[in-house]
């Protein structure tokens, strides 16, 4: 199976992969020249996406291709379906479990401004959430707060915390008491999250049920776990949180 992500947000699927299976071969493409995804276009996301999957399909025939990124996944996930015929595992806003989850039937979907943003978000919250009050909140630098964190740079909590601020509410409307992670970035800083938050919320995210979903398509294994970034000078910051990961190696694509 390949895991696609705009940076290494996907690393929360990953990790429900492994949890499971431990010692399943992954190949990982992040399309680090491209990071954030949070604010480009669809058109650009699409044809980044686009090439970055034409290219890593001709490198290694192994399906399916886990797009483990709200982003890329509500913005295009149709649109790459019907230009690939390989299975596509989506990731999208855990919508549906917070609604079951909410006590005060009031939550909010904390993503990138895209994702929060998206059509594909406000249908799930018109099917699965229309008996709550659900905020929207695209955070304008949380993803790359995180990416940098992984990368080796200090956490900084003061720019974490008015980052998620905006997402708690309390008013006439009733009080915030769930979070949608919904950025595969977010669920890897959730110690982090809990500390800086206002008052205490149930966080959900998708990652353990994209990891299940995707462990239920036939899955043509590659013989070693390669990851990929889109710029050569990305190898060498990003090479030690992959091998950490498990991957054996980390290798470039050249996009355009
Ligand atoms: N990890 C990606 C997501 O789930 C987004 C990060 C970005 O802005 O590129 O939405």
């Amino acid at each position: 199976m390949i895991v696609v992500d705009s940076g290494l947000g996907g690393i929360s699927v990953v990790r429900a992969l492994r949890a499971t299976h431990p010692a399943r071969t992954l190949t990982y493409v992040a399309d680090t020249g491209g990071f954030p995804y949070g604010k480009r276009t669809r058109e650009n996301i699409n044809a980044r996406a686009t090439e970055l999957i034409r290219q890593i399909q001709t490198l290694h025939q192994t399906a399916p291709i886990v797009l483990a990124c709200n982003t890329l996944s509500t913005l295009c996930l149709e649109s790459l379906r019907a230009q690939f015929a390989i299975p596509f595992v989506g990731t999208v806003p855990a919508i549906k479990p917070a609604a079951e989850l909410s006590k005060t039937r009031r939550f909010t979907l904390l993503a990138t401004p895209n994702t929060a943003a998206s059509s594909y978000s406000s249908a799930l919250v018109a099917q699965f959430a229309a008996d709550c009050v659900v905020d929207n909140y695209g955070a304008p630098n949380l993803a790359a707060l995180v990416e940098a964190h992984l990368l080796g740079a200090a956490l900084d909590l003061d720019a974490l915390r008015s980052e998620i601020t905006p997402a708690f509410l309390d008013d006439g409307r009733g009080r915030t008491d769930c979070i949608v992670l919904g950025c595969t970035h977010y669920p890897l800083i959730a110690d982090a999250l809990g500390r800086v938050a206002p008052w205490p919320v149930a966080w959900v995210d998708s990652s353990v049920a994209i990891a299940r979903r995707a462990l239920t398509l036939a899955d043509t294994a590659p013989t070693s776990s390669i990851a990929y970034v889109t710029r050569a000078e990305d190898i060498a910051r990003y090479r030690d949180v992959f091998l950490r990961e498990g991957f054996d190696e980390v290798r470039a694509l050249t996009l355009f």
